[in-house]
């Protein structure tokens, strides 16, 4: 007989039970120590020597963050965004002090962004507001700058959704955009409950389907809880809200702490695309909120303790026409690498 099994015959059973959590507590103090130390070392920080990449998620974060300015319409607010335009200025002083090439493709989507700017006061008959000029060479953007459409906004419309359902998946998945603009008809939760059930099909480790979906359709409720969250600001609430959670409690291993969160991002992917297919416009939005507002999104969402938060989806029908961020994408290659 091993030592282990001679000791946990000797010892009370409650008391092997606390060293064996003693135990999982150590190791998880270990992994998490180590997730932290590299992010730590590595994040997008003023305390690591800024590079290419935390300059490139830094300039992204700010196109984003204009783009979805520039989708408002009858509610635009022209001279938007002074601070996000200051933090891009600064950030590509950074990047051409450092010699990065002004031919990438998130520089040139900057330029394109502040283009996109320019162009939508123009078509909204309003004066660009007097820091623009203080901040980039308008002029010389305006003359070099006209082809570049990598950033800014497109229309989405609800007659290219009609045919969603006979689409292919490669039509589907390149068709599907977050829209944050909704028609005020409400949400069918069987609809909803339709496109859950093809989520299903998502695959998980084991097979465990650990992720769960509330779905909260009270006004306001669902104003309160995207109150907390905070991502969601400038725009009308939307008819329905899912909030996509994992359940602690189909997993075992210390090396599993991380997969709810891997299972549950898949569902969202898959509940993304399945509302695509229903022809329901959605939005992914995060839920890395602080403690405080975990528990307050929990507490309002009746959300139970061992669920862990993946994601909200916000959910409603398409409007006739809808402007949406264009936010681009790299080639494939660029974030492939070969091992051979
Ligand atoms: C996990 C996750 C969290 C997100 N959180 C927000 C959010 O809080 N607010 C928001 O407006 N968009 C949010 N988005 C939407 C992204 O901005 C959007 O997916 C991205 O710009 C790509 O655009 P696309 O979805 O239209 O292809 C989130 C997306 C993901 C995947």
């Amino acid at each position: 007989m091993s030592l282990k099994t001679t000791m946990k015959n000797l010892i009370p059973n409650s008391v092997w039970m606390q060293l064996q959590r003693a135990k999982a507590k150590h190791k998880l103090a270990g992994y998490s120590g180590t997730q932290d130390a590299r992010f730590l070392k590595f994040s997008a920080n003023p305390w690591n020597k800024p590079n290419q990449e935390e300059l490139r998620g830094q300039i992204i974060y700010y196109i984003h963050r204009i783009e979805k300015g520039l989708t408002h319409q009858s509610d635009f607010r022209p001279g938007f965004g002074r601070n996000a335009l200051q933090s891009l200025h600064n950030l590509l002083n950074q990047w051409r002090k450092a010699h990065y090439p002004t031919t990438d493709t998130t520089y040139k989507a900057a330029l394109s962004v502040v283009m996109a700017y320019i162009e939508k006061h123009k078509q909204e008959h309003e004066p660009l507001p007097t820091f623009l000029s203080t901040l980039f060479p308008v002029e010389e953007l305006e003359r070099t700058q006209t082809g570049n459409t990598l950033a800014g906004v497109k229309t989405v419309t609800a007659k290219e959704k009609e045919s969603n359902k006979d689409k292919s998946f490669k039509e589907l998945f390149e068709g599907r955009t977050s829209i944050r603009q909704f028609a005020k008809e409400p949400v069918d939760p069987n609809t909803v409950a339709q496109a859950i059930e093809l989520a299903m099909k998502t695959p998980s480790v084991c097979n465990r389907q650990s992720y769960r979906v509330t779905l909260v359709s009270n006004p306001d409720l669902i104003a309160r809880i995207l109150t907390v969250q905070g991502g969601w600001r400038g725009y009308a609430y939307p008819p329905m809200l899912a909030i996509i959670t994992s359940d602690e409690r189909s997993f075992i291993y210390m090396e599993e702490h991380n997969e709810p969160f891997v299972d549950g991002g898949i569902f969202t992917m898959s509940f993304l695309l399945s509302l695509e297919y229903e022809n329901l416009a959605a939005c992914p939005l995060n839920l890395m909120c602080s403690d405080s507002n975990a528990a307050a999104i929990r507490k309002l969402a009746s959300i139970p303790d061992y669920e862990v938060l993946i994601a909200c989806v916000s959910i409603g029908h398409f409007q006739d026409q809808t402007l949406v961020p264009k936010s681009f994408r790299y080639p494939g290659s660029s974030i492939t690498r070969v091992i051979r």
